[in-house]
């Protein structure tokens, strides 16, 4: 049987499969996200799992309930990375997914539903600026648009698609409907420090926080930084450097979070007054209506002070997903799963981290499993996660897979009766 010890091996291994010789960095339809496939795909198929990979770059495997065809319960996470990343972000949710389907594959063969573990492409959205773009093909919600966006180098997610041996025009046969699915269960590091201040192995999220990314542009004029005399000046960079304060003022007022992580300043010369400096906004909030007002009162005074300089902005919208309520029954499932463990009475925590629930919501109901990390550090190689927590994790999440298998809705194999066997014979 597949022990703690061993998902926590398995993370390390998967943290060799990087893009970047020096810090792990698994972006989006990359050669490392490939290399991190043929891993994971050999854990699947030893665990008892059909594999095969969605026109998303989703990699998927399955294990047939009492009949072929059934609906399936979706477990699983990411397997994308940010740059620099951590080992557990995503990679543990996949790799402890693998490990409760080998520990329940002998009964899952009498349940009245499949299980299928889903390891997600692109829930980081690293390489291309917008995210979740594997769930939302499985979820049915792509948006062609997105095969022209273009990573650092411009190369268009269409092209990228195709180089990884995928097929845009069948982006479509990635999607699931409603009846093909039971409901999408997630484990994941907390990536903060509540469960660690409260001493507790795991957390059941009640909610995960609506989120915006956008691009501003701001926009003066390039001239000699020695000849222009301060009146003259319309110093982009000065500007920007105000917003960002502005960001992080107004997101503290609303009670949203806000973050400034990526500037950039052209002409980018020592010498030269910049002219143009462009940055991202990452904002997020508990309930859509907060982040939106957020938003407002941030481009509103945005608007006032590139007024007050001279300076010119134009604001690109990047990606937006909507807080995601867990569904009451799979939060039930993970409370119970909880108690099994030994963890005590269950603590509920909401996610201000993005996951690919967001997306999944869209065609099932999701909930979500969270590990205690240490000292809430994520997005950062010092990502670290207890072996004793993770045990906690898989017992939890064994019992809750196995009470939302017996407690999901009645239902039969839908439609031409393969549900997911469809999509893997479309894939
Ligand atoms: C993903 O980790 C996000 O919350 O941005
Ligand atoms: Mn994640
Ligand atoms: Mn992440």
């Amino acid at each position: 049987m597949t022990t703690a010890a061993d998902v926590l091996a398995r993370c390390d291994a998967l943290a060799a499969c990087s893009d970047n010789p020096d810090h792990l960095d698994r972006a989006h339809l990359t050669p490392a996200l490939a290399a991190a496939h043929g891993l994971v795909e050999g854990w699947m198929t030893a665990a008892g799992l059909r594999t095969w990979r969605d026109q998303a770059g989703n990699l998927c495997g399955r294990v047939e309930g009492r009949e072929p065809g059934l609906p399936a319960l979706l477990l699983g996470s990411h397997l994308d990375t940010v740059p620099d990343a951590g080992r557990y972000d995503g990679m543990l949710g996949v790799l402890m997914a693998v490990a409760v389907v080998e520990r329940l594959r002998d009964e899952v063969t009498t349940w009245p539903c499949a299980l299928e573990v889903v390891g997600f492409t692109d829930e980081e959205g690293a390489r291309f600026g917008t995210a979740l773009l594997g769930s939302r093909a499985l979820a049915g919600s792509w948006d062609d648009a997105w095969w022209a966006l273009r990573d650092a180098d411009g190369t268009t997610l269409a092209q990228a698609a195709r180089d990884f041996g995928l097929d845009p025009a069948r982006i479509g046969t990635a999607a699931r409907q409603p009846d093909d699915l039971v409901g999408y269960l997630e484990a994941h590091i907390e990536q903060g420090p509540l469960l660690e201040e409260a001493d507790r192995s795991l957390g059941v999220v009640t909610s995960i926080a609506g989120a915006q990314r956008f691009r501003v542009e701001v926009v003066g004029e390039a001239r000699h930084a020695g000849g222009t005399p301060y009146p003259r000046r319309r110093d982009a960079l000065v500007g920007a450097a105000e917003a960002v304060l502005l960001v992080e003022s107004t997101a503290r007022r609303t009670g949203a979070i806000a973050t400034v992580g990526q500037i950039s300043v052209e002409p980018g010369a020592v010498n030269v007054i910049p002219g143009r400096a462009v940055f991202s906004v990452d904002l997020r909030a508990a309930t859509d209506a907060q982040r939106d007002a957020t938003r407002h009162e941030l481009l509103t005074g945005l608007e006032a002070l590139c007024a007050a300089r001279g300076l010119r902005m134009t604001v690109t919208d990047l990606y937006e997903a909507p807080a995601t309520p867990c569904a009451g029954w799979l939060r039930d499932a993970l409370r119970s799963g909880v108690v099994a463990s030994g963890d005590g009475d269950p603590m509920d925590v909401w996610s201000p981290a993005g996951h690919d629930g967001m997306a999944a919501a869209a065609v099932t109901d999701v909930g979500m499993l969270f590990l205690r990390c240490h000292d809430g550090i994520s997005h950062h190689p010092d990502e670290a996660v207890r072996e004793q927590d993770v045990a906690a994790g898989l017992d939890a999440f064994t019992t809750a897979v196995r009470e939302v298998a017996h407690h999901a809705p009645a239902r039969t194999a839908p439609g031409d009766g393969r549900s997911g066997a469809r999509a893997e014979a479309r894939a």
